[in-house]
């Protein structure tokens, strides 16, 4: 004869069954529900899931019910500790009715979170014949003892478990190796994945999808090393023009003569140099985008010319009369005050609000901290693959350092960060040391030790310079400025000291 309870039990082993093949994406919630299943029908005042995490060697609660689940969850224990490791390691079901009194069992965690208990009923959960966690059930309600009954019915749900946990795994596994088979494909087209999770972020998307489709020119703001460049390249991507070409030129790589030369062309004759006629980026970029960085570095000549593109969609090759016709779409960025500037008549403002229509500002990563966890893991996944150091993770006071770190440098900071903590942490966890953030680097004489002078001199000026390169982001008018020395000057001493830009 089934009972009343028994049949309840049954029904619920059958729901949850039933939504065992529909609930991949909410697996947290139906592992909840098997152990709050559980823990009712069998009758415990508590219940938790322990999962094993192989890199630390420890048992994490990862769900915990009852009284003091809150405190719980989230908490590991070695994985050898107490009546859950003993279950753990045998992998075997066990009832303890007198947990006290068991040399197997660990007051530690009961202590912890003040919940004293008196009877454990655990089990293995299992995937494949692997324990990957154990099930416990605490305190047999009314004050009972836990019967071998409830242990083949605790067993059985841990079967349940077993195969929600299986699932969402793979569904996980499976939907990370396509996001990553993803972002490679579009890194090997010289795209850069956006990532984020922030609000505001999503909103800026939204905003970069309802504008791409227009051909207005597009003023994007903030901070070095926020992502301007990718903001830049997702408005060419949701555009008609996202089969045509995207060109980049950075304003600020090149002096002016060159520059009017790579943006417009030339033909031959038109300077000493020019030995043949030559197409410019404009032409280069016809019917689809130009990315113009650090557009404030555009002198006030070309800033005229890039008026008229703007006005006329026409231009002249250097030393030409014929007018030039294309199709552009005009995207251009800067991490300068550009509003200041134009105050200070150093940027024209007729061009100011040709393109200024449709300003984008990206927000600086200390004001977007839900993205420093998510940036982070993707880096950290990145580069792991890289130096084949998978399974590598941040410790909790990393993860906090990041969180609360201000990140001057944005998202190249973090970027750079993760990458080297990858190549100097050891085993199979970053910790806080390891990213190296916060601090001034090495200083001091002993890198100058056992040397001449002369050659001490050179090193101070190579590591000088290149700080105060790295510091105006490599931007050599900005750092001539800064050193107080002519830029003429500086370009000289970067060759003399061959100094290089490290790889972004
Ligand atoms: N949301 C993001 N997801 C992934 N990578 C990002 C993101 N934002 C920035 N990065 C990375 O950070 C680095 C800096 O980004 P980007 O070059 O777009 O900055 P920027 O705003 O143009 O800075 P600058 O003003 O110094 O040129 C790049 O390596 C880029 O791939
Ligand atoms: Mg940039």
């Amino acid at each position: 004869m089934v009972s009343a309870i028994d049949s309840e039990k049954f029904r619920t082993l059958i729901d949850i069954n039933a939504r065992l093949n529909s609930s991949y994406t909410d697996f947290r919630s139906l592992l909840k529900t098997i152990v709050e299943s559980a823990a009712r029908l069998v009758g415990a005042e508590a219940a938790s899931l322990a999962l094993f995490d192989a890199p630390t060697n420890t048992l994490r609660f990862e769900i915990a019910l009852g009284p003091r689940g809150p405190e719980l969850q989230g908490k590991s224990i070695p994985a050898s500790e107490g009546i859950v490791g003993w279950v753990f390691q045998n992998k075997r079901s066990i009832i303890v009715n007198d947990a006290l009194h068991d040399p197997r069992f660990s007051p530690t965690v009961s202590k912890e979170i003040s919940y004293s208990t008196t009877s454990i009923l655990a089990v293995p959960m299992k995937v494949k014949d692997k324990t990957e966690g154990v099930i416990e059930l605490i305190n047999k309600t009314s004050h009972g003892l836990f019967v071998d009954d409830d242990l083949e019915w605790a067993e059985l749900f841990a079967v349940q478990a077993g195969i929600a946990f299986d699932n969402a795994r793979q569904y996980e596994q499976t939907e990370h190796e396509l996001a990553y088979l993803h972002h490679k494909v579009q890194e090997e087209q010289g795209w850069h994945p956006l990532i984020f999770s922030s609000k505001v972020m999503q909103d800026r998307l939204d905003l970069v999808k309802r504008v791409a489709p227009s051909d207005a020119s597009i003023l994007i703001l903030g901070e070095s090393g926020v992502g301007k460049e990718l903001i830049a390249e997702q408005l060419h991507l949701n555009s008609r023009r996202s089969q045509k070409p995207f060109i980049r030129v950075n304003c600020a790589a090149l002096p002016e003569s060159l520059l009017e030369s790579e943006l417009f062309g030339h033909v031959k004759g038109a300077f000493t140099d020019a030995i043949r006629d030559r197409e410019g980026r404009f032409e280069a970029a016809d019917g689809g985008t130009i990315f113009l960085d650090e557009i404030t570095e555009l002198p006030l000549k070309l800033q005229a010319k890039l008026l008229r593109v703007i006005q006329q969609k026409s231009f002249e090759r250097i030393g030409s009369n014929e007018t030039i016709r294309v199709d552009v779409r005009i995207i251009a960025a800067t991490n300068r005050d550009i509003e200041k500037l134009v105050q200070n008549q150093e940027f024209r403002s007729d061009l100011y609000y040709r393109l200024n229509v449709l300003p984008i500002q990206i927000p600086p990563l200390r004001e977007r901290r839900e993205d420093i966890p998510t940036l982070a893991e993707y880096f950290l996944t990145k580069y792991a693959r890289e130096t084949n150091r998978r399974g590598i993770r941040f410790s909790d006071s990393a993860m906090e350092l990041m969180l609360s770190y201000s990140w001057p440098g944005n998202i190249r900071e973090l970027e750079n960060a993760v990458e080297r903590a990858v190549l100097i942490s050891k085993g199979t966890t970053i910790n806080a040391d390891d990213l190296m953030i916060g601090k001034q680097p090495a200083s001091g004489n002993e890198r100058f030790q056992g040397k001449e002078l002369k050659e001490a001199i050179i090193l101070f000026k190579s590591n000088y310079i290149r700080s105060a390169l790295e510091q105006n982001r490599w931007n050599q008018t900005e750092t001539a400025r800064y050193l107080k020395i002519q830029r003429t000057y500086l370009s000289r001493l970067i060759k003399e000291l061959n100094i290089l830009q490290s790889k972004e």
